[in-house]
């Protein structure tokens, strides 16, 4: 034999240097929940080893976050009150836009992105304004463009739409510049199906709708080349970066929308994915760390430049140590 691919294999040099994918902590974004109140630190059920934060609270997990290595933070608000507009997604004194700022003041070399959605906001949970049992969605934009707007002005680096309204790329652009905010980033949602694996997210964040669900604006896992469409819409509507969701189950999908792009490409590893590993490590079935480092490897093999997971200090934490 004179081609032996096993050679590569040989030891961990040799297969580290061969390695076509290769990871860096400068990927990652580590989501944070924010609850108003304050002197708040509760588990999430649902996911084992995250927590709900208040904005007084917040600068213990950065402070933890960014030792581990993680520079990049994705928060999401749990308001105290909720109205059928979401108004508190708006609000310049919101619990996302307090989180922002105290966030801002203790660790000014971090990026912070808001999600920006309305349904942790609206009563109804759904993820614009209601017409009848729809949502409606032209009157959303604006609502969303000025979310995205009070977030810039609390201090996000980088704004990230998740509510798969159609023309809401445009809208927040349109907002950012028209207040001089012309250097703040739009992360797009841009290929968001509407998947049973955000379960865990919606116990973590009480956005759960009231009635139906979100097949009518979120997309249809059956579909490949909807998202290459989705995904050059939002390019040609302002989005800096845009963002496939969920990660591992949609790797087809990712690599998809990353050859028809020219705009870095985030995959979404969501609380589904870190619930199942969770569980099934609690239970002895799986090698916890293996498992997450594998999965990382996977997204960034499928395209992924960057990697939004609840795993994200410990991913970071294994690249420093050289595991990954
Ligand atoms: C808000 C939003 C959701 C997630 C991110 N942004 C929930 C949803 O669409 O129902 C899910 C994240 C996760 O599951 O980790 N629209």
């Amino acid at each position: 034999m004179i081609v032996r691919p096993r050679r590569l294999r040989k030891n961990k040099i040799i297969r580290d240097m061969a390695a076509e994918t290769r990871l860096s902590p400068s990927m990652l974004v580590y989501p944070v929940f924010i609850r108003e109140g304050s002197n708040i630190i509760e588990d999430i059920p649902a996911m084992p080893g995250q927590k709900r934060y208040s904005p007084d609270t917040f600068p213990r997990i950065l402070e933890e976050v960014q030792r581990a290595g993680v520079n990049s933070i994705l928060l999401f608000g749990i308001p105290e009150h909720k109205d059928e507009f979401g108004s508190e997604a708006y609000n310049e004194n919101g619990v996302i836009q307090q989180a922002l700022r105290v966030g801002k003041i203790h660790f000014p070399d971090m990026c912070f992105i808001g999600d920006v959605c309305l349904c942790e906001y609206t009563s109804h949970g759904h993820c614009g304004l209601l017409k009848g049992e729809t949502v409606d969605n032209d009157p959303t934009l604006d609502l969303l463009a000025k979310t995205a707007l009070s977030q810039a002005q609390a201090g996000a680096d980088i704004v990230a739409p998740s509510d798969m309204m159609d023309g809401r790329v445009a809208a927040i652009r349109a907002k950012l510049d028209g207040a001089g905010m012309d250097d703040t980033l739009i992360f797009s949602y841009a290929v968001k199906y509407a998947s049973a694996f955000y379960g865990p997210f919606r116990e973590a964040a009480g956005s759960a709708p009231s009635f139906g669900d979100r097949k009518s604006y979120q997309m249809d896992p059956r579909n490949v080349r909807e998202g290459v469409r989705e995904a050059l819409l939002d390019i040609e509507e302002g989005a800096d970066m845009i963002m496939v969701k969920p990660g591992l189950p949609y790797l087809d999908v990712l690599r998809a929308v990353k050859e028809a792009s020219e705009v870095p490409v985030g995959a979404y590893c969501v609380s589904g994915e870190y619930s199942m590993i969770k569980a099934a490590a609690e239970r002895g079935w799986l090698d916890e760390k293996r498992v997450i480092a594998e999965s990382a490897v996977c997204l960034a093999r499928g395209g992924a430049d960057v990697i939004v997971s609840y795993f994200a200090p410990e991913l970071a934490k294994m690249m420093k140590e050289g595991e990954l």
